[in-house]
């Protein structure tokens, strides 16, 4: 899997936010339309605010999410408060398709289900197969999780659903991508940023299976991480 490294987290950012426009335009010529999914935590909110001031087909572009944290709406522990502040820095993003997951449901497994269906409708893909998204932003966690991927949760094991409801994780249980659809992915975009990640980075590069986020597809896969990040690769 390509690395390539950058002297620190702003320029992993506009780095980012260039390969996801270049991303897009290239989806949206070639099938009318760019799926895109986006984690939370914090490594993509500068990149979002570079790519929303992107002269870019908003409305041919749909974002998803890979994973969000059971809390009320408006609540700072959601991804999507974030996600939706970044993005709306610009007033070009107003026209782009913003898909929820729906954290607020009663029934929240139903609600992953649907999530799922929504997933399939959006990408055309039969039922027989995980609906294949453009591209997929994913961040490190300093455990190695990734999305609301994280060590020791059943989630890991699943393989006949897309989205699922994990266990407790950092006070919230989550909604997430799983690795069937997460490895359908046309391409998968790695920021990895800060020191707190040095020790996972050689592990994820190494695709280490001990860490959930060395179980995810590397064959479209491109790491983008800061210097601090990367101290514990080889030269
Ligand atoms: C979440 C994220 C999570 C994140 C990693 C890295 O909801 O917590 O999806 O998986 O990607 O924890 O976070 P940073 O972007 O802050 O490094």
């Amino acid at each position: 899997m390509q690395i390539d490294v950058f002297s620190d987290a702003d320029a992993v950012a506009c780095a980012g936010a260039r390969i996801i426009a270049s991303e897009a335009r290239a989806a949206i010529a070639a099938r009318g339309r760019f799926l895109l999914a986006l984690s939370g935590g914090t490594t993509p909110l500068r990149m979002l605010a570079v790519l929303a001031a992107e002269n870019l087909p908003w409305p041919q572009i749909h974002i998803v999410q890979v994973d969000e944290r059971f809390a009320p709406a408006g609540d700072p522990d959601r991804n999507i408060v974030h996600l939706r502040r970044s993005l709306e820095s610009s007033p070009h993003t107003a026209t782009a398709h913003v898909y929820p997951m729906p954290v607020e449901a009663a029934d929240l497994n139903a609600a992953a289900g649907k999530y799922a269906a929504m997933l399939r409708a959006l990408a055309g893909e039969p039922a027989s197969a995980p609906p294949v998204l453009d591209l997929v932003h994913l961040g490190l966690g300093a455990d190695g999780h990734t999305a609301s991927l994280v060590p020791g949760d059943p989630v890991l094991n699943i393989a006949d659903r897309l989205v699922a409801v994990t266990g407790m994780y950092w006070r919230r249980q989550r909604m997430t991508l799983t690795y069937p659809v997460l490895n359908a992915a046309r391409r998968i975009l790695w920021l990895v940023t800060g020191p707190e990640k040095a020790p996972m980075l050689p592990r994820l590069l190494d695709a280490d299976v001990g860490i959930p986020a060395g179980r995810v597809n590397q064959a479209e896969a491109l790491v983008l991480a800061d210097r601090p990040a990367a101290t514990a690769l080889p030269g």
